[in-house]
């Protein structure tokens, strides 16, 4: 017999940027295992396109067209969601940018910018997502989708990102410490690189320098980039109560990229 305890049926969860890349594999997964889904993206019709996937497995779901920059927009989605569903159980945050300068070229609204879409977003939405998970012990699931570069330094312009991601990492500590008394479980995904359709652009625009790939797989173990669809299994997991006990986590979903020594290598 399946084992249960992987099931979403009857949760409703919320994926933020799930049109494409991460958020959408996320969002169609959580749906495949039974979760109804809430979907929200500034790209409407992509957005739209999750929402019909997910509605062709059976489940039910919403497409909200949101910008997570702004509080009123990231306000109306959760009114929207109590609107439709009048729950809420799993909240994804998934959406993140960066500002790929040298340090020293950044303005000081890069930073804001990013900060903005990234940490102070997942602040706000996890914020919205406690006010209805807390009473009576209704408890949830918050899976904040972090980067390998929240943990570690990764040098060539990633400062936005490195400092916005340590912060993603931190809130999820804290928030994890903080609610677990209300069985509100927070943890967040690390992956390394992953082969989205925006990655790819970058990949294939004249600003990418092609020896970085043999960089990317220098320091990865498992030898490739990660993919949308291995960010699935990890999010499923954490939604579910086959991780009733995992609250404060901060998984690498990155090949064993964290595991390696700066010094090391898995060529030899
Ligand atoms: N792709 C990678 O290599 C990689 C690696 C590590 C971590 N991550 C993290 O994973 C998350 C998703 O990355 P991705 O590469 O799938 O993203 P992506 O750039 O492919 O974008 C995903 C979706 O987010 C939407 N979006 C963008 N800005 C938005 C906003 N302000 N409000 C609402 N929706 C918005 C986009 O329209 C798009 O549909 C990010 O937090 C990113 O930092 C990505």
């Amino acid at each position: 017999m399946a084992e249960q305890r992987f099931d979403l049926d009857r949760r409703v969860a919320i994926v933020t940027g799930a049109g494409a890349g991460i958020g959408k594999a996320i969002a169609l997964g959580l749906a495949r295992n039974g979760a109804d889904i809430v979907v929200c993206d500034i790209d409407e019709p992509s957005v739209q396109q999750t929402a019909a996937e997910a509605m062709s497995y059976g489940r039910r779901a919403e497409a909200v067209r949101c910008d997570v920059e702004h509080p009123d927009q990231i306000e109306a989605l959760f009114a929207r969601t109590d609107a439709v569903f009048g729950s809420i159980d799993i909240l994804v945050n998934n959406v993140g940018h960066l500002v790929r300068k040298k340090p020293q070229d950044l303005d000081r609204e890069d930073l804001l910018w990013v900060l903005k879409i990234g940490a102070l977003a997942t602040f706000q939405c996890s914020q919205e997502a406690f006010r209805r998970m807390a009473p009576n012990n209704r408890g949830g699931s918050i899976i904040n989708i972090s980067s390998i570069a929240g943990a570690t330094a990764l040098g060539r312009g990633n400062l936005t990102h490195s400092v916005n991601k340590g912060g993603v990492n931190q809130l999820t500590r804290e928030l994890a410490v903080e609610w677990a008394k209300h069985n509100i479980r927070v943890n967040a995904i690390l992956p390394c690189q992953v082969l989205t359709e925006g990655f790819q652009r970058w990949l294939d625009s004249p600003e990418f320098d092609p020896n970085l790939m043999t960089n990317f797989l220098s320091g990865i173990p498992m030898n490739r980039l990660a993919n949308p669809d291995d960010m699935v299994g990890p999010a499923v997991f954490l939604a579910s109560d086959a991780a009733s006990m995992v609250t404060g986590a901060l998984l690498p979903v990155d090949g064993g990229n964290l595991a390696l020594n700066a010094g090391g290598s898995h060529t030899w």
